[in-house]
């Protein structure tokens, strides 16, 4: 039986987006900058939300093993617009989400079936590993300055089971002394996809008995003898494996680094360009879709990941990468003025150098920017649906009146130290 410790920051892989959803109802830059009234901009309350990686990945079957369960994080800021400024709303209010039209989990995953024998015993069917469901209340972190719901179970599957890996949530903010609705955000995306295709090399049927053959034939284990009593593994009972927190076994490598490591020459055997969308979603999600993307940029750029090699070795001497920790930055390639906080992901980094009064640690850079693989302007209609509401404008957050009255000028105001 594994043992996680649930102080989960992210679960989750790369990616996502069909091509059928570029025909939403959301272009790019629909105004000119300026040319028309910022919508909504009388509110009281700017509402910004983001998921943390860009893309969520789970197994189409937890029926032989489990490499991650479902689980999708969302995080929230609220800002109180003023003419002076505008401030942080961190209490008297109640943050709230749910998924659009997809109402349940279960039966579009079977991983409420086995997740007891995977650590989770008494799990009820779709409540997710930290308790969260499709709908619910998110949680402040006074630490982090946001609202925060982790390990949503969502799959990609609406409630007519339509594959979409786009899928959406809908925020709604109330005060929790009148239960009024004070701001919402309807259109969020909660991207999440299945699109694992490790039956493209390990067989189309029995894939995962195949998978733990082969693992029991060149490791020495017995997993699938287990599977045969009834005992199933989560790969990161004895692989290191930080999106879980979960310290692996000593001397055996990391999970990451195992799976590329071990996987790096075999990549040949399909013709799936980048080879990542074989076991990342994918060939059919495209999870890389942002505007780095646009821009044609790869997963495999040099100063992104690089390739399966890299993801792995980087995870040994002399660098030490430890896996899901540390990763590409955007100041890597767009310098000091635009980079993470120092030692800091990206997506648990903050503006930092604003002009002068918004210099205080207080907006996320996924606020602006969205999430990692889905930058605004994203080529996903519906990833820019909260920037064209919150700005009139489907790109990054540009517009000072989106949060305060009157000012112009640079956003990233200051040089260096990001
Ligand atoms: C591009 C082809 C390809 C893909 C995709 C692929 N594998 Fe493999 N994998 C292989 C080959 C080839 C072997 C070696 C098989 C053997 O020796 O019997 C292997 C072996 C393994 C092993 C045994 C490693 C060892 O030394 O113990 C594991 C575990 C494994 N794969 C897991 C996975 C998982 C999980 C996925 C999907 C997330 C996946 N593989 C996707 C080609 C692939
Ligand atoms: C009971 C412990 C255990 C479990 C559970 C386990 N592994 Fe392993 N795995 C190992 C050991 C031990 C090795 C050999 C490490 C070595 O050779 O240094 C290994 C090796 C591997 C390798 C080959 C690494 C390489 O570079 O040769 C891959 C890939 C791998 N495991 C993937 C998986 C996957 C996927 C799962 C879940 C289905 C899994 N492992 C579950 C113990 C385990
Ligand atoms: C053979 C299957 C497979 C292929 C191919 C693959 N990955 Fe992964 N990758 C995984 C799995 C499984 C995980 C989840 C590991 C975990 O649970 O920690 C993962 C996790 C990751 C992570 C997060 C962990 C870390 O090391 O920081 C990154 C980044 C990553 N992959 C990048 C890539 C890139 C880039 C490529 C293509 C060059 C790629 N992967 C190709 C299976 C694969
Ligand atoms: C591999 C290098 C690279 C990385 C890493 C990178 N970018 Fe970029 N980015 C570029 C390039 C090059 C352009 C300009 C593309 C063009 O002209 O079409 C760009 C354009 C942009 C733009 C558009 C600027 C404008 O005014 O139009 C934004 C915003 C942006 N990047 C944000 C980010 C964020 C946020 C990150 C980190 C999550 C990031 N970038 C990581 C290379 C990178
Ligand atoms: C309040 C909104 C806001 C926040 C928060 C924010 N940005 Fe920006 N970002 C912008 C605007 C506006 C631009 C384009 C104008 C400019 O260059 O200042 C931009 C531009 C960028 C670019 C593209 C620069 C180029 O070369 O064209 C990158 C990269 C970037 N930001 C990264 C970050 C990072 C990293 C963080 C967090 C440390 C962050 N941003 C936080 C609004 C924001
Ligand atoms: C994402 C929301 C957001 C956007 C967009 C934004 N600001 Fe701010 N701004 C803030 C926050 C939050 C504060 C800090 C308020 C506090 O906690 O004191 C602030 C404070 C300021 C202050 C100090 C005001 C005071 O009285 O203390 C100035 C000046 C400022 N911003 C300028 C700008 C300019 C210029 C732009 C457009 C280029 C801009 N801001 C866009 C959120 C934003």
């Amino acid at each position: 039986m594994a043992v996680f410790g649930l102080s989960l920051v992210s679960l989750g892989l790369l990616v996502a987006a069909t091509p059928a959803f570029a025909a939403g109802g959301y272009g790019p830059g629909p105004r000119a900058r300026g040319a028309a009234p910022i919508s909504k901009s009388s509110a009281k309350y700017a509402v910004f939300a983001a998921n943390d990686l860009g893309m969520h990945c789970f197994q189409r079957s937890y029926a032989g093993f489990m490499i991650l369960p479902p689980a999708n994080n969302m995080k929230v800021q609220v800002f109180r617009r003023g003419s002076e400024g505008a401030s942080p709303v961190t209490s008297g209010i109640s943050v709230e989400y749910a998924v659009n039209g997809n109402t349940y989990s279960a039966g579009k995953t079977d991983f409420w079936t086995y997740a007891a024998s995977y650590g989770f015993p008494g799990l009820k069917p779709n409540v997710g590993i930290t308790g969260n469901k499709l709908t619910g209340t998110m949680k402040y972190s006074a630490a982090d300055k946001w609202w925060i719901a982790t390990a949503i179970p969502v799959t990609p599957y609406d409630d007519q089971l339509v594959f979409n890996p786009l899928q959406t949530v809908r925020i709604t903010v109330r005060s929790t002394s009148t239960g009024k609705v004070l701001a919402t955000q309807p259109k969020v995306v909660i991207p999440v996809s299945d699109e694992q295709r490790c039956d493209y090399c390990h067989g189309p049927v029995n894939t995962a008995e195949n998978i733990l053959q082969a693992h029991d034939a060149r490791s020495g284990t017995h997993l699938y003898g287990d599977l045969l009593t009834g005992v199933r593994h989560a790969c990161s009972e004895c692989h290191k494996d930080n999106a879980l927190g979960a310290p692996g076994v000593a001397g055996v490598p990391s999970f990451s680094q195992a799976i590329h490591g071990f996987h790096a020459d075999k990549m040949t055997m399909t013709s799936v360009s980048p080879s990542c969308y074989t076991c990342h979603p994918g060939a059919v999600t495209k999870c890389l879709r942002g505007r780095m993307a646009a821009a044609g940029f790869t997963c495999t750029d040099a100063r992104c990941h690089g390739g399966m090699a890299r993801v792995s070795d980087s995870q040994g001497p002399p660098t030490n990468r430890e896996a899901w920790l540390q990763e590409p930055t955007c100041g890597g390639c767009h310098g000091a003025k635009y980079a993470e906080n120092p030692g800091k992901l990206y997506r648990n980094s903050y503006l930092a150098n604003g002009p002068e009064g918004m210099n205080g640690n207080k907006i996320m850079c996924e606020s602006c920017h969205n999430s990692p693989h889905a930058e605004w302007a994203s080529t996903m209609a519906v990833d820019n649906a909260e920037p064209l509401n919150l700005q009139g404008l489907a790109t990054y957050i540009k517009t000072c009146k989106v949060c305060h009255g009157g000012e112009t000028g640079s956003i990233h105001g200051g040089g260096g130290g990001g």
